[in-house]
């Protein structure tokens, strides 16, 4: 399964590739307000950073408009992935784009239907939000399994693109579906390298170390 970092924060990213366990980048429009640079400004550095796919994503909601952005969006860096809210106005723009050749994430999936829509226009990648289908008492996880049961069923390339994730242990239940993707904030990646165990195991081999017989 390959690691996304979802983060605009550049500084995070870069903490992120020298770990060496990251393979890509999702932003959206609330992670880039955060940053308080205009969109462009903020991932022309992340673009820069290596040759993962960066997720961008448009904030027209109409499909001329949508595929305007994109264009522009695509012309950033050829590492750009544009992100595509998950909308009839936004599927009938990744039909264009992915006849085009531009890379697309269709994001904002809460259904293995609307899943299914996104791969039938060609989408590279989809994105199920289980951490706020969880906060609704839904269970997000089902939602993962149904996709990658679907995509499999046809055939379909898409990625799935795991997102909101909240914890180690929705990584480890993503891992299971056999999902394609995890993109995970910072805070659950440096998780996921720890655990009591190694600690108090690292602990106990210096301290037997510093006083070994010599
Ligand atoms: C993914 O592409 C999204 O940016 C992200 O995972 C959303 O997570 P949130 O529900 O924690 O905001």
């Amino acid at each position: 399964m390959k690691f996304f970092i979802d983060s605009a924060d550049i500084e995070e990213i870069r903490k992120a590739k020298s770990y060496g366990i990251v393979d890509g980048v999702t932003t959206n429009p609330s992670l880039i307000a955060k940053i308080g640079t205009e969109r462009d400004e903020t991932v022309k550095d992340i673009l820069a950073e290596s040759d993962w796919p960066v997720s961008i994503e448009v904030i027209s909601t109409d499909t001329e408009g949508m595929l305007k952005e994109a264009y522009e969006i695509a012309k950033l860096g050829k590492n750009a992935v544009v992100k595509i809210p998950m909308t009839l106005e936004g599927l009938a723009a990744v039909k264009e784009l992915s006849a085009k050749g531009v890379k697309t994430n269709v994001t904002l999936i809460f259904s293995a239907n609307q899943a299914l829509l996104a791969a039938k226009v060609g989408a590279n990648y989809v994105s199920p939000f289980i951490g706020r289908l969880d906060d609704k008492g839904e269970d997000g996880m089902q939602l993962v399994r149904d996709i990658v049961q679907i995509y499999r069923n046809y055939g379909f390339e898409t990625e799935v693109l795991v997102a909101s994730i909240r914890s180690k242990e929705h990584v480890l239940q993503a891992a299971l579906t056999g999902a394609h993707v995890s993109t995970v904030p910072m805070k659950v990646l440096e998780e996921l390298a720890k655990h009591e165990l190694t600690d108090a195991g690292l602990a106990k081999f210096l301290e037997d170390w510093k006083n070994r017989k010599k």
